[in-house]
């Protein structure tokens, strides 16, 4: 198939077009970099020997995207393009109205011009209200609790709206756990812009003395070691999700397909520390500080019904997860920064 990927040059969009270039799909991203750079895209080319084109492109610029789209023969759309800090979108939450929902507007809305009615979407498990009984089931009540998960949340709301309103439209809404790790090559991987927001980039840069000591949040919560629990997610198995929704698609009538993707398995901070450690050969300093309002205690995926309707399933361990973490980022120590490989 033929893919436009938006957000392609991000952390989980070059996993993505590395795994669909594999797969023997072509590809064409959009992206307005602004939290990624192109060389991700270019240690992608080196790994596969294979063009990625990319047009530096703003969703919200709608003549562009427009060039983009109406010339491409595009198949489907895999649409990570959005920002997606908690903490940034409670200070600026137009921002990520503005952003991540106009933009979804303008893709739909060019996608439908140009009869390209297919589309993988990232949603989050950000989109539960936390107060569900664990594992979560895709049934589960739905409330964010903050804008960027609203964010999805809307956007989820709008395209299965697309779908009534036009049945041709065929939607795979994605709902992924908390993604970590980094290609075995350890070329391409995770560089978040400034302090890190998720865990284990944080304990990477501890790990090569870019920071200094890690904080963890919550050591009284209800878990065996009180500190927080979640399900981690191999990127690489993610980017295969991806691919196998990609593939359904091509081959089923309109339609709204929801799926969890996680392992259904917890792990707390201390348990990720423990195996970071182990994979890394350091010890890394930590502090305990108070909880942070709005963090569940634990959060963990079902994901039977991925296994039933995809045959997808998880096959990455927290090993491998934190090894290759860590060949990447002891390889990048300053991420795509460190360029050229
Ligand atoms: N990483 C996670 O923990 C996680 C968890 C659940 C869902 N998601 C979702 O997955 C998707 C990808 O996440 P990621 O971790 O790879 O993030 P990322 O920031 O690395 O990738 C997002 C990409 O979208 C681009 N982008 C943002 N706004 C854009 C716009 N208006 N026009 C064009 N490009 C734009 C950014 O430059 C970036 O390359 C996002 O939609 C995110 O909300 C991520």
């Amino acid at each position: 198939m033929h893919v436009l990927v938006t957000g392609g040059a991000g952390y989980i969009g070059s996993h993505t077009v590395l795994a669909l270039l594999e797969a023997g799909h072509s590809v064409h991203v959009v992206d307005n970099l602004s939290n990624a750079s192109a060389e991700s895209l270019h240690r992608v080319e080196k790994l596969t020997g294979k063009k990625v084109p990319l047009d530096v492109v703003d969703l919200l610029d709608r003549p562009r995207l427009h060039e983009v789209i109406a010339g491409g023969s595009f198949d489907a759309v895999i649409h990570f393009a959005a920002l997606k800090a908690v903490g940034e979108s409670v200070r600026e939450p137009l921002l990520y109205y503005r952003n991540n929902i106009t933009g979804t507007i303008n893709l739909c809305e060019e996608m439908a011009l140009a009869g390209v009615k297919a589309i993988v979407f990232s949603s989050s498990a950000t989109v539960y209200d936390p107060s569900n009984p664990m594992p979560l089931q895709e049934e589960a009540t739905l409330g964010a609790v903050n804008p960027y998960g609203r964010t999805k949340l809307m956007m989820e709301m709008m395209l299965q709206d697309l779908q009534v309103s036009d049945p041709d439209w065929r939607v795979w809404l994605l709902r992924y756990f908390n993604p970590i790790g980094a290609h075995e090559s350890g070329m391409i991987g995770e560089d978040p812009a400034g302090e890190p927001n998720n865990l284990v980039p944080y304990i990477a840069q501890v790990a090569t003395g870019r920071r200094q000591e890690l904080r963890v949040f919550g050591s009284d919560y209800p878990t065996p070691d009180g500190t927080g629990v979640r399900d981690y997610i191999h990127v690489v198995d993610l980017a295969i999700g991806h691919v196998m929704a990609l593939e359904r698609i091509a081959h089923e009538a309109g339609g709204v397909q929801i799926c969890n993707l996680g392992t259904g398995r917890g792990y707390s901070v201390l348990e990720v520390l423990a195996a970071f450690e182990a994979a890394c050969g350091k010890k890394i300093p930590y502090a305990m500080h108070p909880r942070r309002p709005g963090d569940a205690a634990v959060c963990y995926a079902d994901p039977a019904y991925a296994e039933k309707v995809l045959g997808w399933r998880a096959t990455r361990d927290l090993t491998q997860m934190c090894e290759d973490t860590w060949r990447w980022q002891s390889a990048n120590p300053f991420g795509y920064a460190d360029a050229p490989v």
